[in-house]
């Protein structure tokens, strides 16, 4: 891509207004100039929120890897793609150049082709931070098939339901992981996954941990023989602009996990333009983003924007905290890190720490710090600003979805001046407003209001994998003509936006996505439980935890209790994984419930909070005696 970026604040002003103004012609431009297409397409946009139904660069042809690593070999075949750094220090350092990537990805596409795979196949991948993560991620979209990432620290439970969902023909995962000083036996999760998933034809196996594992005869296949053998190239699948290239689940306000569909050209031309940009890299940078590539943040800015503009990405197979708290500035001074995007709950885990863990180390090659995630609290961003940046780099506070495959409002470095705990402006293209609860706009600045999109851009999912209805009704309906986030805001004097959380039932722990729901699904299966609500409450580290309100049917109720709380989380890391485990269990009588029989959540989550000073009207609620009696029980748990 070319090296130009946006460079001040009347610059962004008249970019912006252009692609408000113009929006075709605006994405029509950056369309032009960077990529790679094998057809142009015969439209720009379409689009009907109501429906909803959004096409961008109709009747286009291309191939994303085509953009991803083909297009830099002449100029920069040498140059790294991916620095790979192991969980253990010791271990050495994989530096892979685009040519060295561009043969992973042919390989590894042929591998599936021999197994079977073609266009339109769903492949699910469950893989740790290793490089084969990547190549997998790219060799499906070579040859057009789908990938559905799933974190692998999602229970065996919780990945059966997403590659059941997905439809997939594959499953790609490994011996097992390192993370830390533990060792996950990955693929004895896989095996009890695939015991409910009959159309997985094929696991490949990649070697990580050396784990004396099972193989399925006939199903369960090593990769590194079968890439050894495959020939290292394969011609690139030609899409259309508008086909499937990923599933990516994300948590929804019932059980079931929402599969965001995203399309291939929109996708592209939207993380290679949000990257370049919100991350001013330069040519030889080296940029690292702390995420896993099992959420989008990892897949919009690990793999495909950086790719995309042919950066050098850095990937970390481990975790903060080892071998020490240094981790994290320890590799940044090894590869000379130039742009460092991380979560504000690492953030604020790492100030907790004696600061001897950062000054050990230089860091004077940082020039751009981002978050993203939750909102980040003031105490974290000016340890961010002082202790890492050294107050000389910018911090883009980040705020996107899943949904959005891009990131929708945050600060363009060097060009807009940044403000704690604010997301500050919309991204070129991005046309953010913030409505009232019956469904007016609220204009004017110094608002706050739920947030809302009114107009489309190119990475939006285009729908929920097969519940289109879905994906309407919980993104389209609430507003008219707007997409929903599910996220409040506020807008200040000047224009900047600053997200302040869900106003769903979805709750962030520690950057993840966890709906309620499903939390109380998997407590409510407990054969002790009657019934059970989970909310949040502030969390030093973790942004939110969750403080779980349980009724016990009369059975459970001479039981241990500590016992009973035990075998709750359990079956939580059983159902979802542990990161879905509650802080907090209390056993109660009852729910403060509504007369129409909804749980008063907004109660709870007061309670939860211990700021039971002022409850509200509770007096029509059905039960009122409940509301004391569970702020009585609050410090026995
Ligand atoms: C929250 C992650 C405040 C928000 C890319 C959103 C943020 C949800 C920010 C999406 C931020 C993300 N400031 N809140 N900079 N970034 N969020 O799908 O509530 O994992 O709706 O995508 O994270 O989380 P998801």
């Amino acid at each position: 891509m070319s090296n130009y970026h946006i460079k001040n604040l009347e610059e962004y002003f008249q970019v912006y207004r252009k692609s408000v103004r113009e929006p075709e012609k605006f994405w029509q431009e950056v369309a032009e100039e960077h990529f790679v297409w094998r057809k142009k397409w015969d439209n720009v946009l379409s689009w009907d929120f109501s429906k909803p139904e959004v096409k961008w660069f109709e009747n286009a042809k291309l191939n994303i890897t085509e953009n991803c690593i083909d297009r830099h070999l002449l100029a920069q075949g040498d140059k790294t793609a991916i620095i790979w750094e192991p969980n253990d220090p010791k271990e050495e350092a994989l530096h892979l150049s685009y040519s060295e990537l561009h043969k992973k990805v042919n390989q590894f596409a042929n591998v599936l082709k021999d197994n079977g795979i073609q266009k339109g196949d769903k492949v699910c991948i469950y893989l740790p931070m290793i490089p084969e993560l990547a190549y997998a991620v790219l060799a499906c979209a070579r040859i057009g098939a789908i990938h559905s990432v799933v974190f692998a620290g999602f229970s065996a439970s919780a990945l059966a339901t997403r590659t059941l969902d997905a439809d997939c023909k594959m499953m790609i995962t490994s011996d097992g992981s390192f993370r830390g000083d533990k060792k996950i036996d990955l693929k004895g999760i896989v095996d009890k996954a695939l015991e409910d998933c009959p159309d997985v034809e094929t696991v490949l196996v990649a070697k990580r941990t050396g784990a004396d594992i099972n193989m399925k005869e006939g199903r369960d296949k090593w990769l590194e023989p079968l890439m050894e053998k495959a020939a290292d190239n394969c011609k690139p699948e030609i899409m259309d602009a508008e086909d499937p290239l990923f599933i990516l689940y994300t948590s929804g306000s019932t059980g079931k996990p929402k599969g965001m569909l995203h399309t291939t050209a929109g996708y592209m031309v939207y993380t290679a333009y949000t990257f370049k940009n919100i991350f001013n890299y330069q040519n030889d940078d080296v940029y690292w983003c702390t995420a896993d590539i099992g959420w989008i943040t990892g897949h919009s800015y690990i793999v495909y924007g950086p790719l995309l503009n042919g950066a050098t990405t850095l990937m970390f197979e481990g975790v903060p905290s080892y071998p020490d708290f240094g981790r994290f500035w320890e590799i940044v001074e090894k590869h000379k890190v130039n742009q460092f995007y991380t979560a504000p709950t690492a953030i604020r885990a790492l100030a907790k720490k004696n600061l001897d863990f950062v000054d050990k180390y230089d860091l004077s090659s940082l020039k751009v710090l981002g978050t993203v995630g939750e909102p980040i609290n003031e105490e974290a961003w000016h340890w961010y600003d002082n202790h890492i940046g050294k107050n000389k780099s910018p911090i883009v506070d980040t705020w996107w979805q899943t949904e959005t495959g891009g990131i929708m409002i945050s600060p363009i470095p060097f060009a807009t001046p940044t403000k704690p705990t604010f997301a500050t402006l919309p991204f070129p293209g991005i046309q953010p407003v913030l409505m009232d609860e019956v469904g007016k706009e609220i204009t004017g600045n110094q608002v706050d209001g739920r947030l809302c999109i009114k107009f489309p851009w190119p990475s939006m999912a285009r729908t929920i994998y097969g519940n289109h209805d879905r994906y309407r009704d919980t993104y389209f309906s609430a507003y008219k003509d707007k997409y929903f986030t599910g996220d409040g805001a506020l807008r200040d004097e000047t224009g900047y936006y600053r997200i302040t959380g869900r106003v769903d039932d979805v709750i962030i722990v520690s950057g993840h996505n966890l709906g309620t729901a499903p939390i109380e699904d998997a407590i409510n299966e407990h054969p002790a439980v009657a019934e059970s609500a989970v909310v949040g409450f502030p969390h030093e580290v973790k942004g939110n935890a969750l403080y779980g309100f349980v009724i016990l049917k009369e059975s459970g109720e001479s039981r241990n209790q500590d016992n009973l709380r035990k075998e709750i989380n359990q079956q939580i890391a059983d159902k979802i994984g542990p990161i879905a485990k509650p802080d907090k269990i209390q056993f109660v009588e009852g729910l403060p419930k509504t007369r129409s029989g909804k749980i008063m959540r907004r109660i709870l989550r007061k309670i939860a909070s211990h700021d039971i000073s002022d409850l509200g009207d509770t007096s029509t609620l059905l039960n009122p005696e409940v509301v004391d009696e569970i702020i009585e029980g609050i410090n026995n748990n």
